[in-house]
């Protein structure tokens, strides 16, 4: 995976204003490395065989992975602690879009900067026929499958004082069950769509796993 023009320059910057940030799902920390994840999944969906012979501006691309979820500093409180509610008339992408020369404007050209707002802007259209828009869609939701997100749904868990078996109720709930598999179909690219799958079942097998440890019925000789 190659460096991008400026990158440690947009690493620093992201740095500073995610990593303070504390959220229920994740922790202290985990929108920056989330962040940086989507950066990384963008580096490489962008050579996925669909795009080979598309022209793809990967500087807009990958600043907009790097800050797509730069709206949320509206959510945060004087603690820097993430509410997921955020306010009813909050459009979190416009926001975000609008944000973002306030924090990389003096290292990024006009044209690169009007591009990756527009892909900042539109990361929840999922009518949008854009191909950058889509790399940015699967970064994202690449990283809302898998291990990590059972990190988040515990440490949810443990911030609102949920217990194991409520946690294991939750997960094993009809309606979280079709969201994971909403989450599924919204892939665009043939590699994403089976690590998806991958990280889905991935899951799944580990909450399984889990929850026959937490009955004490694996134990058996
Ligand atoms: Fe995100």
């Amino acid at each position: 995976m190659k460096n991008f023009y400026k990158e440690k320059d947009y690493l620093k910057v992201a740095k500073n204003i995610f990593r303070p940030i504390t959220e229920y799902g994740g922790g202290l920390g985990y929108r920056f490395e989330h962040s940086c994840r989507v950066l990384s999944y963008a580096k490489m969906i962008v050579l996925v065989q669909e795009l080979k012979n598309q022209k793809i501006n990967v500087q807009a691309v990958y600043i907009a992975a790097l800050f797509h979820d730069i709206g949320d500093l509206v959510r945060l409180d004087k603690n820097k602690f993430m509410d997921y509610q955020g306010g009813p008339d909050i459009n979190i992408e416009v926001e975000g879009a609008r944000l973002l020369p306030k924090y990389i404007g003096k290292i990024t050209d006009s044209k690169t900067m009007n591009r990756a707002q527009e892909l900042i802007a539109m990361h929840f259209d999922y009518s949008s026929k854009d191909i950058e828009n889509w790399i940015i869609q699967d970064a994202d939701n690449l990283d809302e499958l898998g291990l990590l997100n059972l990190w988040r749904m515990f440490t949810y868990s443990s911030a609102v004082k949920r217990s194991l078996n409520k946690t294991l109720e939750f997960w094993e709930r009809e309606e979280f069950k079709s969201k994971k598999n909403k989450v599924l179909k919204m892939f665009h690219f043939k590699v994403t769509k089976q690590w998806a799958l991958i990280r889905l079942n991935r899951m799944t097998k580990a909450m399984d796993q889990l929850k026959l440890e937490h009955l004490g019925s694996d134990f058996r000789f």
